[in-house]
């Protein structure tokens, strides 16, 4: 739909950015931090999560930063395993000081922090005891989420549960260095998540009931390859088990319909106790946080062999699964050179679908672009390609709430260069440079990309800049 004008976003709007603990803040064995499964990896050609982008020493640097770019949010995670070294137990009082410093030194820049208590980082020992595969697990969760909810209390008005935790069981060969766990297992770890993210809900309520929780999935639109019925099914089906699936649990507090009869076709339906489905129906999320880089086009299975292709699958990626779809390309968009295709009007369209559905307030805690960069001979990082992607994306948020969404703020990753889940540095996302190799850790100096003044722009302009270029 045309609207003959375009009306501004709401004063109120959270212009933010994001990192993740594991992939900014190095000290990975310091000041009583203990290991998480991210510390596992050990890739030869890439950077591990050992120093990253030393975020941990650095912080006040980077808030500075945060604070001339003018954001009004900072999405970030806690790191687990920094203040529970097992996961349950004893707290590391220097990991709790390490937060507390960083979120006063937000609240002192004027940020509102926006924080996620899991982000890929399950602290190793709960892992080598069996995980998410565990009700522990869950226990161990909640007693980490109460501490931060009391410790944080009055502080942090925003909390997100777990991120991605549909990547988590959909890919996930990236948190589980060495054997991935069988889908019946990853299908009850599922249910674990969703009963100790419930959990997280309720516990905030009796603590710092003014302030708001959610989940923040990885969510796109999933169009059919054609218009032949049986490629929309596909289409239908994949949303669903995808996307569907996480936020009717999270936010309507039930297992999606047409996910339990694929679950269940599937011999994949999770174990479960008395009062798990009370729990869930009772703890529902007050907003929605997504992560949006993509959408995915499919057609219709064959049942016959080859639904699935042989290929490795990625959070944006698509590999097809026998009798529910087939990956397709969709040769309308462009990608990335990391092949992810590139749909701003994508995201007006996910963004319209999960208002549709859920009449949640939504915030966009994920987007971005990321690309081989380096530093110019005039000393500068210049960017074009990211100012042209995000530019394209904010507009189509704009659209987005001028359909009637209720858009909280867009956090795009990634406020400063990290290491990516699977090409380290090559693969670089930030508005802020970061002068490390990939090996070598460099002089790790800041510098500010060009996209970095392009969304200052739009920052201080209220979104007004985006008509200009
Ligand atoms: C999201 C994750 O899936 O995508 C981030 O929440 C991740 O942790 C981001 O870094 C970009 O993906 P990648 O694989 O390019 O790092």
């Amino acid at each position: 739909m045309f609207y003959s004008e375009t009306k501004p976003f709401p004063e109120s709007f959270l212009w933010g950015a994001s990192t993740s603990a594991y992939q900014v803040e190095g000290a990975w064995n310091q000041d009583g931090k203990g290991p998480s499964v991210q510390d596992l990896h050990k890739p030869e050609k890439f950077s591990d999560f050992s120093v990253a982008s030393d975020h941990y020493h650095r912080f006040r640097e980077d808030v500075a930063l945060m604070k001339e770019l003018g954001l009004k949010a900072y999405r970030f995670s806690i790191s687990w395993s920094r203040v529970f070294p097992k996961g349950a137990g004893d707290v590391n009082p220097q990991g709790l000081q390490f937060y507390r410093d960083l979120i006063d030194e937000l609240l002192a820049a004027g940020i509102e922090p926006v924080v996620t208590l899991y982000h890929f980082d399950l602290p190793l020992a709960l892992h080598e005891q069996g995980g998410w595969s565990l009700r522990s697990t869950i226990d161990a969760f909640e007693a980490y989420a109460r501490l931060m909810f009391e410790t944080f209390r009055g502080k942090v008005k925003y909390w997100l549960t777990i991120n991605e935790q549909n990547v988590m069981i959909n890919h996930p060969a990236a948190m589980y260095p060495g054997n991935v766990p069988s889908q019946n297992e990853l299908h009850q770890q599922n249910h674990h998540m969703f009963l100790a993210s419930a959990r997280a809900v309720k516990a905030l309520r009796e603590i710092d009931p003014a302030t708001k929780i959610g989940p923040a999935p990885n969510i796109i639109a999933v169009y059919p390859k054609t218009s032949l019925p049986e490629d929309v099914i596909a289409a239908d089906n994949w949303e669903v088990i995808r996307n569907w699936l996480y936020l009717d649990v999270a936010a309507k507090g039930y297992y999606n319909p047409l996910a339990a009869a694929y679950l269940k076709e599937k011999g994949l339906y999770p174990h479960m106790e008395e009062g798990d489905l009370e729990l869930l129906a009772e703890n529902t999320a007050d907003f929605l946080g997504l992560n949006y880089y993509s959408t995915a086009t499919v057609s219709a299975a064959k049942n016959d062999g080859h639904d699935r292709q042989p290929r490795n699958g990625d959070q944006q990626t698509m590999v097809g699964e026998e009798g529910v779809f087939r990956a397709e390309e969709n040769d309308a968009l462009k990608a990335t050179e990391f092949g992810w295709k590139i749909d701003p009007v994508g995201l007006r369209t996910t963004l319209r679908r999960v208002y549709d559905r859920y009449h949640l307030p939504v915030l966009i805690t994920e987007n971005g672009i990321g690309g081989r960069e380096e530093i110019a001979a005039d000393g500068q990082v210049h960017d074009q390609y990211r100012i042209t992607y995000l530019t394209a994306h904010f507009r189509q948020a704009q659209q987005a709430l001028m359909d009637g969404v209720d858009l909280m703020g867009y956090c795009p990753w990634a406020f400063m260069d990290l290491v990516s889940t699977h090409q380290g540095y090559q693969k670089r996302y930030g508005f802020v440079y970061v002068d490390r190799g990939e090996l070598d850790p460099g002089t790790m100096n800041r510098i500010r990309k060009d996209s970095f003044d392009c969304y200052h722009d739009i920052i201080k302009t209220g979104g007004c800049s985006l008509q200009e270029n």
